[in-house]
């Protein structure tokens, strides 16, 4: 596994960019029995993201340490980086000392996997601290016990997942995206936005309408030419969430407003994103837009 964002040195200590992701296309097929949903999603990698630097010794005794700068996060098993560590520990029959520090940059319950991607880089950098005791499969299984994202958010770059979200399939990316993120300091509960979801259908079959066009989208990614498949970019969570969320409304308007040749919201939301063609323009927009908003490009694969 090479990653040109690791920076190892000689005292067991690796840092990591836990990179944030956004949705291009999410559609919710079906309800399933254990009470999860059923994705067809394109996840996309971009750069934004945490720093998560993690020092290990191993031992006898375990003992996991979390420090947040950044944010107000729970600092115990609460947190889904410190279970990454305690699942790490178990699967790889290993004990010893960890330290975790995540420099927090990404807006939390935003719907862009910034606690997924905490883990995430959690895993793979104790792995490498460990001496690769488990296998790139055997993580990724792992990653999946501990959240829908989390396997997603280890491999990154731009992936078609199905199942929960854990069955990841490359897809092509002819040309880096130029992104706007912006999120108007709303928050939304994924398992609330699931439930919500099932409201808004009635409880679906199997019979969502679905609005969206994935395999153009597909083939529009690969040629480099997102552009021309803008109606494409989807999130069957719009109609669910946005009513409740005035300011991601306003910002979505504003992006589409401001140029993008399509905006969306991320994953179950609040978070919208705007897509330009050039950097420019949406280094431009962002300003328009002032604080809340941030300018990101694609980000490249972890794994
Ligand atoms: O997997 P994760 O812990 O991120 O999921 C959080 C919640 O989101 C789940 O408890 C479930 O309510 C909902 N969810 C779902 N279907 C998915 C992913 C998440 O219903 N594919």
């Amino acid at each position: 596994m090479v990653n040109m964002n690791i920076q190892a040195s000689a005292d067991a200590q690796v840092t990591r960019a836990a990179y944030a992701k956004i949705n291009l296309y999410l559609d919710v097929t079906a309800c399933r029995e254990d009470g999860f949903h059923e994705l067809l999603t394109v996840m996309h990698s971009i750069s934004l993201h945490d720093d998560v630097t993690v020092r290990l010794s191993l031992g006898a005794a375990r003992d996991i340490r979390l420090q947040v700068r950044g944010a107000r996060l729970p600092l115990d098993s609460k947190n889904l980086a410190y279970r990454a560590a305690d699942a790490f520990f178990a699967k790889a029959g290993k004990n010893g000392a960890v330290q975790i520090h995540i420099h927090k940059r990404l807006p939390i319950a935003a719907g862009l996997a910034g606690g997924s991607s905490d883990a995430a880089a959690v895993l793979l950098a104790m792995n490498e601290l460990a001496g690769y005791p488990l296998r790139q499969d055997e993580l990724l299984s792992l990653g999946a016990t501990l959240g829908s994202d989390v396997p997603f958010c280890m491999v990154g770059g731009t992936q078609i997942c199905r199942g929960r979200g854990e069955e990841m399939r490359p897809l092509a990316c002819g040309a880096p995206l130029y992104i706007v993120l912006a999120n108007g300091r709303e928050w939304v509960s994924t398992p609330r936005a699931f439930a919500a979801m099932d409201d808004y259908y009635h409880r679906f079959d199997g019979s969502v309408p679905h609005g969206g066009r994935p395999e153009r989208l597909y083939r529009a990614m690969a040629d480099g030419r997102l552009h021309t498949a803008a109606d494409a970019v989807y999130n069957a969570f719009e109609p669910v969430i946005l009513p409740s969320c005035p300011a991601a409304t306003a910002l979505r308007a504003q992006l589409l407003s401001l140029g993008a040749y399509a905006a969306c919201m991320s994953g179950s939301g609040p978070s919208v994103f705007g897509l330009f063609h050039t950097l420019s323009q949406a280094r431009h927009a962002a300003a328009a837009i002032g604080p809340q908003a941030r300018v990101a490009t694609s980000a490249p694969t972890s794994l």
